[in-house]
């Protein structure tokens, strides 16, 4: 296939749902392979994909492209070092690792959350995107020609939210994580970059989208007066894994509508 991830060979992570299908479908219609690791295959019930009786590899094979499913909990060691094997046993190599997965926490105000949702979000966002981290760098550096790190980290990694307290110190985390890793590793050729988007449409924020308060008070707080799609994310992804992105290094990209501006709307 012909694109502009030709030839490039790309795990992505939570890549069953959300913002991980959206951007496996469009590495892989860019004429990447993509190897998609989740905890399932089916995509997660009340997101907005349109096409959910599907599997994300039977949507790329149906649209010609390559793809295979590896069951994966990225907060198990083995597990994540075995999603590594499969890429390299299945298609040779690993050019692009996207550590997509992700939980959110949310709702409650800082003393009333629980020891075990700061754990649960530590736990795979940071933890996750750690162990994502640490094994395709031995991949890369094993390879010997650089390697691109793509972490889904979230405004809420460069940011304060009420309310979402135990989710913002997981992002903030996992975005320092992409800055240690870019200072450390760029100079083997291997790039580290975060997209960090605002609220977008996902099985993930399905109770806010369904809340109405919170839509239009957050809808009426963004610049351009919109949630995110999946496909403002996959564009951004495509680029940043591909080669027109080659001198971005360490970078916490926005995709937010202008939510960082400012707090007051006109
Ligand atoms: N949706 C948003 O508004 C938003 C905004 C900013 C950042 N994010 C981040 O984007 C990423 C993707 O979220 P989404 O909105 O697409 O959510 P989603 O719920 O639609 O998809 C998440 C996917 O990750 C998988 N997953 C969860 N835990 C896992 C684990 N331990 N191991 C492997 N896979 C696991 C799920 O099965 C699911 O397929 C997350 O890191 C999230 O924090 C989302």
């Amino acid at each position: 296939m012909a694109g502009r991830l030709a030839g490039k060979v790309a795990i992505i992570t939570g890549a069953s749902s959300g913002f991980g299908r959206g951007c496996a479908v469009a590495f892989a219609r860019e004429g990447a392979k993509v190897v998609v690791g989740d905890l399932q295959e089916a995509p997660s019930s009340g997101g907005f994909e349109a096409d959910a009786g599907h599997t994300t590899v039977e949507e790329i094979r149906a649209a010609g492209g390559e793809a295979i499913f590896q069951p994966c909990d990225v907060t198990n060691r083995p597990e994540v070092d075995a999603l590594v094997k499969k890429a390299v046993e299945a298609y040779g190599r690993l050019d692009i690792m996207f550590n997509n997965a992700g939980i959110y926490r949310g709702g409650k105000l800082f003393h009333e959350f629980t020891e075990e949702e700061l754990e649960a979000c530590w736990t795979v966002n940071v933890k996750g995107t750690w162990h994502g981290c640490q094994e395709a760098v031995k991949q890369f550096m094993a390879q010997g020609d650089g390697g691109n790190v793509i972490n889904l980290v979230s405004t809420a990694g460069l940011q304060g939210h009420p309310r979402q307290s135990v989710y913002n110190i997981s992002k903030g985390a996992q975005a320092n994580l992409t800055r240690c890793l870019a200072i450390e590793y760029g100079h083997l050729g291997i790039r580290v970059n975060g997209i960090c988007p605002t609220y977008a449409k996902t099985a993930l924020t399905r109770a806010l989208f369904d809340d109405k308060d919170f839509d239009s008070f957050f809808t009426e707080s963004i610049p351009l007066r919109r949630w995110g799609e999946v496909e403002d994310i996959a564009n951004l992804a495509i680029f940043l894994a591909s080669d027109e992105s080659s001198y971005i290094h360490g970078d916490l990209i926005r995709v937010d509508g202008g939510e960082t501006l400012c707090r007051y709307s006109v």
